[in-house]
């Protein structure tokens, strides 16, 4: 056989044999691409925490169905969340000796324990079903409240503390 016609042959089988390995790795990668699951850690920065809260509230909390995050209506369901008042900022001052910290974490597991002035208590508490939140889960929504216009504070290595402060809360675990 002439030399070239070995080289084209040989470079034939490379390019076939390139073109099933890409395939090969492509097709598996699209079809299997398992559902992205959420992890939140104590390595899980405040940046993410916060990111992972707000899709939280988004999707799986369901919080927008009542409230919204800018002052809108007039006579809205449920308090907005940003506005001239942000709940990061307004937290704090809600109930006398809670901080932000202490306020949300009561505020998501046990909503009728303070109602906030001008509205009815029809929040659910978001731990137990249909919301259903884990304890972690609620780090992240109560970071992602912290940072409209306060401070993120709130952390996992928190949470055995909040829920001993707040055993009395019904909701609370
Ligand atoms: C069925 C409607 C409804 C849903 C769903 C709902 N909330 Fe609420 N929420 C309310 C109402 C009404 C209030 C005000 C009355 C009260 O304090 O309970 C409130 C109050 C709050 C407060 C206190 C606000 C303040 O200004 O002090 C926070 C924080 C809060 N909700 C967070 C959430 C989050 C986070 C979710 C989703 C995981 C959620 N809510 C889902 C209706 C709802």
């Amino acid at each position: 056989m002439k030399k070239g016609g070995f080289v084209s042959i040989l470079l034939f089988f490379l390019v076939v044999e390139a073109f099933y390995t890409l395939v090969g790795n492509i097709i598996p990668q699209v079809e299997s691409r398992p559902p992205k699951e959420i992890r939140i850690t104590r390595e899980t920065s405040i940046d993410d925490l916060v990111f992972i809260g707000e899709r939280i509230m988004k999707e799986k909390g369901g919080c927008f169905v009542c409230h919204e995050l800018e002052p809108r209506e007039a006579q809205p369901r449920a308090p907005a969340f940003k506005g001239p008042d942000p709940i990061g900022r307004r937290a704090s001052r809600r109930v006398p000796g809670m901080d932000a910290d202490h306020y949300l974490w009561q505020s998501l597991v046990d909503p009728r324990a303070y109602v906030v002035k001008g509205f009815f208590p029809i929040m659910p508490p978001v731990n137990k079903p249909p919301v259903n939140l884990s304890d972690e889960e609620i780090v992240a929504v109560i970071a992602f409240l912290e940072s409209l216009g306060g401070e993120v504070t709130i952390s996992l290595d928190k949470i055995p503390r909040l829920k001993k402060d707040l055993e009395g809360v019904k909701g609370g675990r």
